[in-house]
């Protein structure tokens, strides 16, 4: 019987289309897309996800009181890939705010009785870029990254970090395009696996 096609599905959390995270989702979904995978991207900034609301102390009961905006649509995506690519840039030491508020919003349902089995198994694949020279910049994003994924019960694929500040500036960078090609492919290897 023919195996389903994995899927694959980046969430960028720059506003900055064209800019470095987008690149390098690409060149994951090019490599994903050159092993086998569907690739799918989404642009968290063209949505309205607002910040978590006040929720239950208890994440197994917790509703979500801003559901009336786009994040349950986009969590039906993401719950429907194999494999999430988190791409972001780093804003303030962190995350940039749509990333956070989509990670935040998932707390509503990630332990909930009727989600909580969707959520695990994924394989999950970070990209970021930052504007300093220091390597250990990327930590503010891989560190919480391999948590959220041994959270949510998944696999953490790998990421790439690139040190870097100019928009697109990351096309003149082949050493970190190839590994994102490669972070791509991988993520196809080690799903089929898993
Ligand atoms: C609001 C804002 C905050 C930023 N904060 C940081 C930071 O704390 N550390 C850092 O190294 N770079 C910081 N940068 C630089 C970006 O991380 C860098 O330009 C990155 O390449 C942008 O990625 P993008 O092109 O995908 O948006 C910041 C940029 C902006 C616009």
């Amino acid at each position: 019987m023919e195996q389903a096609r994995l899927q694959i599905l980046a969430l960028i959390g720059s506003p900055r289309k064209g800019g470095n995270t987008d690149i390098m989702a690409d060149e994951v979904l090019a490599g994903g897309d050159a092993s086998g995978a569907a690739t799918s991207k989404i642009y968290l900034d063209d949505y309205c996800v607002r910040p978590i609301a006040d929720v239950a102390d208890n994440s197994r009961e917790r509703d979500d009181p801003r559901s009336d905006d786009d994040f349950p649509a986009l969590l039906d995506r993401f719950l429907a890939a194999d494999v999430i690519v988190w791409s972001t840039p780093v804003y303030w030491q962190g995350p940039s705010a749509q990333m956070k508020c989509f990670l935040d919003r998932m707390s509503s349902y990630f332990n909930h009785p009727d989600y909580r089995e969707r959520f695990q198994g994924k394989g999950h694949a970070v990209l970021c870029a930052f504007g300093r020279s220091e390597p250990q910049h990327g930590d503010w994003i891989t560190e919480p990254m391999k948590l959220t994924a041994e959270v949510l019960h998944g696999t953490y694929v790998g990421d790439v970090c690139a040190s870097v500040y100019k928009r697109g500036k990351v096309s003149d960078m082949p050493e970190i395009i190839a590994a994102c090609r490669e972070l791509g492919a991988e993520a196809v290897r080690m799903m089929r696996r898993s």
